[in-house]
C-alpha cells in the first residue's frame, strides 16, 4: 500500500486502519491519560466542551458526563473510523449530549463559542501546532479553559524496546511517543511557550507519571499495532517484522517481572491555560 503524500491524509488513514483496536487491547493507557486531563480542569454542569482529535472519546465521554444534560460535548477527529467508534461508545453509554464529526484540528469548523477546548495526544500530529492553538483560542469564551496532553520524558527501558524499529524508520518517525527530543514537545517550558505564543494566559503544567503494564510481550505487540506506533511496523519490510518482534521480545524479557509482565512509566504533560479576554 502506498502512503498518502499529504501528512494529514496519512494520519487519517493510519487512525482509520487502527480505529477498531485502538484502546481496546486491554492496556490502561488512553483512559487514564484522558482522566488526568479532565481532572485537571473539572467539567462544570452546563458547560460546552470541544475535544479536538477526540479519537474514540477518551476525553469526550467523561466530559459529557461531567457537563451533564444541560451541557454539551463536541468531538472532532480527522479519522472517520475514530468518529464512528466515538459515536458508537457515546450511544452505548446513553449520552445524548455528545456530538461527533469529522474535522481538521488545524482549524476546527464548529459552532462556538465553547467554555473548554481539550485535546489529548493530538497536537504533535499537526502541521502547524501554534496556528491550531490560535484557531482553538478563537472558539473559546473569555475566561474559557484550554487543556492539552502531550508526552513527557520517555522511560529509558521502554525507549530501549522501541529502539528495535530505529534502523527502519524515516526521520519523521524516529520517536515512538512523538514527543520530539527538541522543540516545543521536548519540555514543559517548550509547551508552555507554544501555548503562550498562541495568545493564551495563565499557562502552566501539571504532570502525571502513569505506570503502563503489559501482561506479556504479546500484549505489547498488540498494543503497538493498535496505536500511532503502527506506522513504525508499517515502515519495517514485511519479511523483517518477525526478527524485529523477536528482538523486542528479547528486550522485554530483560525488564519483565517474574510473572512475565512488564511495567513501563509514561510521563504525561498537561499544559493548561485560559483565554484572558
Ligand atoms: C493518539 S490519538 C488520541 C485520541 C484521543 N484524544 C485519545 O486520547 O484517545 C490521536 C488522534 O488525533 C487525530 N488526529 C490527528 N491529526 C488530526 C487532525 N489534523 N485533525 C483532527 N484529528 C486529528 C487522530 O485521528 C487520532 O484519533
Amino acid at each position: 500500500m502506498t502512503e498518502a503524500p499529504d501528512p494529514t491524509a496519512r494520519v487519517a488513514g493510519l487512525f482509520d486502519a487502527l480505529s477498531t483496536t485502538y484502546d481496546a487491547v486491554g492496556v490502561d493507557f488512553f483512559a487514564p491519560i484522558a482522566d488526568g486531563l479532565v481532572g485537571a480542569m473539572p467539567p462544570r454542569p452546563g458547560e460546552r466542551w470541544l475535544d479536538v482529535g477526540c479519537g474514540r472519546g477518551a476525553v469526550l465521554l467523561p466530559a459529557a458526563v461531567g457537563v451533564g444534560p444541560s451541557g454539551r460535548a463536541t468531538g472532532i477527529d480527522i479519522s472517520s473510523g475514530m468518529v464512528e467508534q466515538a459515536r458508537r461508545l457515546a450511544a452505548e453509554r446513553g449520552l445524548d449530549n455528545v456530538e461527533v464529526a469529522v474535522g481538521d484540528a488545524q482549524d476546527p469548523q464548529v459552532d462556538g463559542p465553547v467554555d473548554v477546548v481539550a485535546s489529548s495526544l493530538v497536537l504533535f500530529f499537526l502541521p502547524d501546532p501554534v496556528a491550531a492553538l490560535r484557531s482553538w483560542l478563537s472558539l473559546l469564551t473569555p475566561g474559557g479553559r484550554l487543556g492539552v496532553a502531550t508526552f513527557g520524558p520517555v522511560d529509558p527501558r521502554w525507549d530501549d524496546v522501541d529502539d528495535v524499529f530505529t534502523p527502519h524508520l524515516p526521520p519523521r518517525l524516529t520517536d515512538a511517543r512523538t514527543t520530539g527530543k527538541d522543540g516545543p514537545f521536548g519540555s514543559d517550558a517548550g509547551m508552555e511557550r507554544l501555548v503562550h505564543d498562541a495568545g493564551y494566559g495563565d499557562v502552566r503544567t501539571v504532570t502525571l507519571e502513569l505506570p503502563v503494564r503489559f501482561a506479556d510481550a504479546e500484549q505489547w505487540h498488540s498494543f503497538t499495532w493498535s496505536i500511532g506506533q503502527r506506522a513504525m511496523w508499517l515502515a519495517v519490510p514485511e519479511q523483517e517484522r518477525a526478527d524485529v518482534r523477536a528482538e523486542a521480545e528479547r528486550r522485554i524479557a530483560a525488564y519483565a517481572d517474574p510473572d512475565g509482565s512488564v511495567t513501563f512509566t509514561q510521563v504525561v504533560r498537561y499544559t493548561l491555560a485560559s483565554r484572558s479576554s
